[in-house]
């Protein structure tokens, strides 16, 4: 591990994402007895201090958390299973499932469209997704044949546009697909978010990280 990339010295680094991922990360580390001390939708700083001089906590984007864990410049961190399945989790210990920030990946139509009808017929489809190695991995398992288009937000209004007939995203409530007249036609998986552990970090550090992580497994078993 380079000097760059490590972060031995200064304890234990934790990369989150704003948003869902911090707000249902926030009980998990009370549990551990850490309370971030600053709040990302109001400060602009990127590295968060806690209660515990010795957790800080990077404020990253969704996609980055894998990369940041990977590396060592974070030891650890929360990540969607739908991110680290395009990342590929390499370099990574994924010990718990933490059971937040909960959805589904599905494939999407317009309401119009008869998409069982295309698939049937071996139409070519055009795809719009930020998860191109899921939506080729799902596509490929079906034997459909695909033209994926990456985007990297907004994929319902692909479909309304015609820049694609059909897109992969993650579904919730359903709410986003149904304002846009969109519906969903196929279930890839279940989504929910996993801790990720620098391996490297978990041996050389396990004394700090095991009895978070056990407070998170315990914790996440809880949630509702
Ligand atoms: P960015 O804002 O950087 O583009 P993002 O949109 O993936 O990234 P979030 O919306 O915070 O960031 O999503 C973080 C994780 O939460 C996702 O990787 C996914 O696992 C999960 N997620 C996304 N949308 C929902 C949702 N509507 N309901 C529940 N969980 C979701
Ligand atoms: C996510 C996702 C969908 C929406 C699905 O967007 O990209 O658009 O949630 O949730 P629903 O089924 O409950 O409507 P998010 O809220 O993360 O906004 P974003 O576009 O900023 O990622
Ligand atoms: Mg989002």
């Amino acid at each position: 591990m380079s000097i760059a990339t490590q972060s031995t010295d200064s304890g234990l680094i934790l990369a989150l994402s704003k948003g869902r991922i911090f707000e249902d990360t926030l009980p998990l580390l009370e549990a551990a007895g850490i309370v971030v001390t600053e709040n990302p939708e109001t400060s602009r700083k990127l590295i968060l201090a806690t209660n515990d001089p010795g957790v800080r906590v990077l404020i990253v984007r969704a996609s980055d958390v894998p990369t940041y864990v990977q590396y060592g410049a974070a030891d650890f961190g929360v990540a969607g299973k739908d991110v680290l399945l395009e990342h590929g989790g390499e370099g990574l210990y994924q010990p718990v499932d933490l059971n937040i920030a909960c959805c589904r990946m599905s494939v999407a139509v317009n309401a119009g469209f008869d998409y069982e009808n295309a698939v049937r017929q071996g139409a070519r489809l055009r795809v719009a997704t930020k998860f191109t190695h899921t939506a080729r991995e799902h596509f490929a398992s079906k034997g459909v044949h695909v033209d994926l288009i990456k985007l990297y937000g907004s994929m319902e209004l692909a479909p309304l546009v015609g820049l694609s007939d059909a897109i992969v995203d993650v579904v919730s409530t359903g709410n986003t697909l149904r304002a846009n007249n969109l519906v969903e036609v196929e279930k890839i998986m279940e989504i929910s978010s996993r801790l990720v552990v620098n391996q490297a970090a978990l041996k050389l550090k396990r004394a700090r990280l095991q009895p978070i992580i056990e407070a998170f497994e315990k914790a996440s078993t809880l949630q509702p």
